[in-house]
């Protein structure tokens, strides 16, 4: 998987570099021929790697959640790659009957390739990684994101500026550097002490999830109870969970 994503890291780094078509798929939520490109890369590749599994691609998806699935994110990240903003990256995760089995995200720019596979670690260029040991909210730096729907009078909008005037005053700070994947590769290496966001697709989060659980951490609902896709994830290196949550607000 590791070899696939570093071939398919290749085409980003090419249109990182260089002009591009951009098509807006809603108001502000972009695509570019890259993005379809790597799509299309990744399904040839990977189909033939995993043949049980159906491949389940952010621009071409269905709409059914198959049982053996490969989640994929062409490119997580972008409007950062079209504003040449380094946070991008591509994401793949394999899962069966609700569980994740194995998980890459690679971003090419910096070069540095997250791996996982279930029971057997996390790992950031081939060294183990694991989550931070921060306590207390108040030494903790924390991540979120901001969805496409973010309509002023939106529930989306609502939780963003509900959750940020609960928890702002609380951290060390909080980031949004635009690519969940990433978001969740830093929570895993020790980067961020946590993450949370609101409506997420499962390609976002497939490989980041394990990657999170397999260097030590947490990944549960806003309410603490198991994550299933659709729901607001919150992930974190498990010590401060229990604050996290508490801080959020239960919703
Ligand atoms: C987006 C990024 C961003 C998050 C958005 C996602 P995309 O994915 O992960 O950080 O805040 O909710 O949709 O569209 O760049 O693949
Ligand atoms: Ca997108
Ligand atoms: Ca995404
Ligand atoms: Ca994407």
């Amino acid at each position: 998987m590791k070899e696939i994503l570093q071939e398919a890291g290749e085409i980003l780094r090419y249109g990182y570099e260089h002009n591009k078509k951009i098509y807006k798929k809603g108001r502000v939520d972009l695509v570019t021929e890259y993005d379809l490109k790597i799509e299309q890369f990744l399904k040839e590749r990977l189909s033939k790697q995993y043949p049980d599994f159906v491949i389940v691609g952010e621009e071409s998806f269905g709409g059914v959640l198959p049982k053996k699935a490969i989640f994929i994110d062409p490119i997580d990240g972008t409007t950062n790659f079209v504003h040449h903003i380094a946070y991008t990256c591509i994401s793949v995760g394999v899962w069966e009957d609700g569980e994740p089995l194995e998980g890459a995200i690679y971003n090419p720019i910096l070069d540095e390739m997250f791996y996982a596979k279930r029971g057997e670690g996390a790992y950031l260029n081939d060294e183990v990684i694991s989550c931070n040991n921060t306590e207390n909210l108040i030494d903790a730096l924390l991540a979120t994101g901001f969805p496409y729907t973010k309509t002023e009078k939106g529930a989306d909008f609502y939780f963003v500026i509900e959750t940020m005037k609960n928890l702002l005053p609380y951290t060390r700070d909080i980031r949004r550097l635009g690519s969940a994947a990433i978001d969740l590769a830093y929570v895993a290496c020790g980067r961020f002490a946590g993450f949370y966001e609101v409506n997420l697709k499962p390609w976002d989060v497939a490989a980041g999830i394990l990657l999170v659980k397999e260097a030590g951490g947490k990944v549960t609902n806003h309410l603490g109870k198991p994550y299933k896709f659709g729901d607001i994830i919150v992930a974190s290196n498990g010590i401060l969970h229990e604050a996290l949550l508490t801080k959020m607000g239960r919703w």
